[in-house]
C-alpha cells in the first residue's frame, strides 16, 4: 500500500515508517519538524516537510503519491502544556486533523488510522479500561483527541466509503530493538526516558510523583506498551480496514506496572543505582490506568509481544546508551 505517515519524524511515527517499509509498503513521511527529527526518518521513505494546516499542499501530495491510507501521528502530546496552552492543542491536534481530512477528501483518500489516547477516558470509572467506558477527558490534550474521534465518526457517517480506526494508546515506551530509533523529546517528561537519563548521569535524580496513592506500593500504575508492538497493531488495523469501518481499540499490554516497579526495572537493566526522591503528586495523574485489550485481540488477533517490563526498558536503554544526545550528531 502507499501510506502517508503524518508525524513520520516523531517518536512513534518514525517507528511506524520503519516497520511499514520493512513490510514492503511505500511510505511518505510528512512532518513539520517542530518536534520531530529529520534523521529519524527511514532513508527509503519519501520525506515531505509540511504542516497539517497546509490543506492544499497536503491534498496535492496525497494525490501525487497515490496514497491509499493515512496514519496520523502528528500531534502535540504534553498534558501539562495543553493545560497552559489549550488553543495550541485544539489548533494543532483538532483543527490540524480537520485540515488533513479536508485534504483527504479533496484527493479521494478514504482510510485513516488515528493516534488517540487513553487520556480520552480521563479518571477511569474502573480498570482494566474497556473501549466503551465513559469518555470524559480531564485536560485539553485528551479533549483535543476525543474531539477528533467524534469528528471522524461524523465524517464517516456522511461519507460511507470512508474508514477509520482510532487507537487509544496507553503508555508507549521503548525503542527499536535494533537500536536505530528511539525517544528524543525536549523537554523529556516521560518516566522511562527520564530514568534512562538519570542512569546516564545526564540528570541528577528522578522525582517520583506521589507515594500515597491507593495502590499496593503507593505509586501510580500504568500500562507500558512497546513502540514496535504498537506500530504492528497499526499495520494490522490498516490491513483490516474495510469501507465504512469505524473502529476503536485500546493499545496496551493489559497489565500495569507501578512507578516503583519501573524504577527497579531500570536499575536492573542498566546495572546502575538510580538516585530518586519522593515528591508530591503531579496534578491530573489518575492512580491506576491499564487497558482491557480483548477487543483488538478478538477482532484482529493482535497482542503485544513485549509484556515484561525489563525487556521494554532494555530497548530504551540500548537507544539511550548509544545515543545520549538523541538525534543530535
Ligand atoms: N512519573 C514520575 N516521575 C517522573 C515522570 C513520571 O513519578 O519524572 C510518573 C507519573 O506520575 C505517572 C507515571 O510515572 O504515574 C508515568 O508518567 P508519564 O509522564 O511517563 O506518562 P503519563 O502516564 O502521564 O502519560 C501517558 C502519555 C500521555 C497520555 C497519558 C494517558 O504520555 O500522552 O499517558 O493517560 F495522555
Amino acid at each position: 500500500m502507499n501510506v502517508l505517515v503524518a508525524g513520520g519524524a516523531g517518536y512513534i511515527g518514525s517507528h511506524a515508517v520503519k516497520q511499514l517499509i520493512a513490510e514492503g509498503h511505500r511510505v511518505v513521511a510528512a512532518d513539520n519538524l517542530y518536534r520531530g527529527h529529520a534523521p529519524a526518518v527511514h532513508p527509503k521513505a519519501t520525506f515531505l516537510k509540511i504542516d497539517l494546516a497546509e490543506t492544499t499542499a497536503l491534498s496535492e501530495a496525497l494525490r501525487r503519491e497515490k496514497i491509499d491510507c493515512v496514519m496520523h501521528f502528528a500531534a502535540l502530546a504534553y498534558v501539562g502544556e495543553s493545560v497552559a496552552e489549550p488553543l495550541r492543542y485544539y489548533d494543532n491536534n483538532t483543527a490540524g486533523t480537520i485540515s488533513l481530512l479536508k485534504a483527504m477528501r479533496a484527493s479521494g483518500v478514504r482510510r485513516m488510522v488515528f493516534s488517540s489516547t487513553a487520556a480520552v477516558y480521563g479518571e477511569p470509572e474502573s480498570t482494566p479500561i474497556v473501549e466503551t467506558q465513559r469518555r470524559q477527558p480531564i485536560n485539553p490534550y485528551g479533549w483535543s483527541k476525543w474531539f477528533v474521534e467524534q469528528i471522524l465518526h461524523d465524517y464517516a457517517a456522511a461519507h460511507p466509503e470512508f474508514a477509520f480506526a482510532a487507537l487509544r494508546y496507553f503508555n508507549v515506551a521503548g525503542a527499536a530493538a535494533d537500536g536505530s530509533l528511539g525517544e528524543d523529546h525536549d523537554p523529556e517528561t516521560h518516566l522511562i526516558p527520564v530514568l534512562m537519563q538519570v542512569a546516564l548521569g545526564r540528570r541528577e535524580k528522578v522525582t517520583v510523583f506521589g507515594a500515597d496513592y491507593p495502590t499496593p506500593d503507593g505509586t501510580c500504575i500504568r500500562d507500558y506498551v512497546h513502540v514496535e508492538d504498537l506500530c504492528n497493531a497499526h499495520i494490522a488495523v490498516m490491513n483490516a480496514l474495510q469501507p465504512g469501518d469505524t473502529r476503536c481499540y485500546n493499545l496496551g499490554i493489559g497489565r500495569g506496572y507501578s512507578v516503583r516497579e519501573i524504577l527497579a526495572s531500570a536499575e536492573r537493566v542498566t546495572g546502575r543505582a538510580i538516585p530518586h526522591e519522593f515528591g508530591p503528586r503531579r496534578p491530573g495523574d489518575p492512580a491506576v490506568l491499564f487497558a482491557n485489550v480483548e477487543k483488538i485481540r478478538n477482532e484482529l488477533g493482535w497482542s503485544a509481544r513485549f509484556t515484561e517490563i525489563d525487556a521494554i526498558v532494555a530497548t530504551a536503554w540500548k537507544w539511550f546508551e548509544k545515543h545520549p544526545e538523541g538525534y543530535r550528531p
